[in-house]
Parts: structure tokens; C-alpha cells; sequence
């Protein structure tokens, strides 16, 4: 499994942007915005037809980017992320013929869990950092701190739920590596094309991020 288990990831970011992307020609634009205002790390999601293709694209024009892709919720979904470039991915949750699956491709994952049971299924196979969705859902700040007393060496990227009001509140706690939401690039403002708007959240978020201090020392 070590291949595929995120220990230390490769970006600086703790703030995970989630995007769907309908207009491949976005994703380049967006990703520039991104890294413009401090945020090397991207989802993109397969919720839309254009993901793969934007996938692709931010790949291969804007290296410096981290390309996430996320709800890989199927066993075939994997290969076709690999081969768009990207290089790592999420889920919302898991099963383990995913798992075999991104074990098989050597693709960086992260699993999404919601109860205790799901993280000691995915601890067992070898991952240490899982991502906690929906967030708000699952019990949020509360739910994160009672599962850091039994299940300490799991850190998390709560996603679902998660604002510029409350990411300090998560990225403040222990076992919280990063977290991600949409509240970056929401679809109104990349169906505008408003670059500036989504550099500017950016900057907002890496200066919260800074403000809650660095990632917890033992992801
Ligand atoms: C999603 O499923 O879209 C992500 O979890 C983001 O959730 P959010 O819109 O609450 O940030």
C-alpha cells in the first residue's frame, strides 16, 4: 500500500479547492488563479462531462499545480484519471476494489470516511490520511475531535460544510491536515470567468490557513 497512501502530500496547500468544471477551457485560467493566490492543490471533479478533458489540460500546461481528481467513486474511474494526468485522487467514500485499484495504478489516495468503522477499515489497509465527507454532516469540528482520541494517528481533510468562517476552527485541530470546499471557485464565478475573484479568495484562505498555523507535525 505505500505507494498509494498519502504519508507527507507533495503541496503546500492546506486549503483543497473543489471545482466543477463545465467549459474545459476554464481549467487552465482557474488554475493559474489558484496558484496566483497562494493555492497549489486542486480537485477537480468527475461531476461534469468537461473533467476529464480539464484534467488534461491543467496537467499539461500548469505543472506547478497539484491535480487532484476527486469523486472517483468507481473502479474504472481510475484509470481514466491516470491517463488524464492526474496525480492523486479522492473519493467521498470507499470500497475496497477501489483501493486494488489505485493500489494497481500506484495513484496517491485519499478515502472518504464518515464513521469510525470506515476509518479503521482504511487505517488497516495502510492509509493515513482520509478525507471526512460530507463534513458538516458527519458532526464536523465535534466529530473530528472524538475521533482524534481513539484513532490519533489518522489525519484528516474534512470536506463538505467547510468556510472561510469555519476553517480555522478545523485547520486548528490536531488531526486535521487540510480541508477542502467549493466556497473558492463556485460555479457562478467560473461561469463569469471572474479570475481576480477566485485569486482573492485564494489569498483570503492561504491567510486564514497561516493564521491557524502549520499542518500537525506527525502527517
Ligand atoms: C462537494 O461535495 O461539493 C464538496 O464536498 C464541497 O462541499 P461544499 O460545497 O460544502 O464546500
Amino acid at each position: 500500500m505505500a505507494t498509494t497512501c498519502f504519508t507527507r502530500p507533495a503541496f503546500r496547500s492546506r486549503v483543497v479547492p473543489v471545482v466543477v468544471l463545465h467549459n474545459p477551457a476554464h481549467a487552465v485560467p482557474l488554475a493559474h488563479a489558484l496558484l496566483e493566490g497562494g493555492i497549489d492543490v486542486v480537485e477537480i471533479t468527475l461531476r461534469s462531462d468537461a473533467a476529464l478533458q480539464a484534467i488534461e489540460a491543467v496537467a499539461q500546461a500548469v505543472p506547478q499545480m497539484h491535480t487532484g481528481a476527486g469523486t472517483v467513486t468507481r473502479v474504472e474511474d481510475v484509470q481514466r484519471v491516470l491517463d488524464a494526468g492526474a496525480r492523486f485522487a479522492l473519493s467521498p467514500g470507499c470500497t475496497d476494489a477501489l483501493v486494488d485499484a489505485v493500489e494497481a495504478a500506484a495513484l496517491p489516495f485519499i478515502p472518504g470516511v464518515m464513521t469510525p468503522s470506515e476509518v479503521m477499515h482504511r487505517r488497516a489497509q495502510g492509509f493515513r490520511l482520509m478525507k471526512l465527507f460530507p463534513a458538516a454532516q458527519a458532526g464536523g469540528l465535534g466529530m473530528l475531535q472524538a475521533l482524534g482520541a481513539p484513532l490519533a494517528d489518522v489525519q484528516f481533510c474534512p470536506t463538505g460544510g467547510v468556510s472561510p468562517e469555519n476553517l480555522q476552527d478545523y485547520l486548528r485541530l490536531p488531526n486535521v491536515a487540510m480541508a477542502g470546499g467549493s466556497w473558492l471557485a463556485p460555479a457562478d464565478v467560473l461561469a463569469a470567468g471572474d479570475w481576480n475573484a477566485i485569486t482573492q479568495r485564494a489569498r483570503q484562505a492561504c491567510a486564514l490557513a497561516e493564521q491557524a498555523g502549520g499542518p500537525p507535525a506527525r502527517l
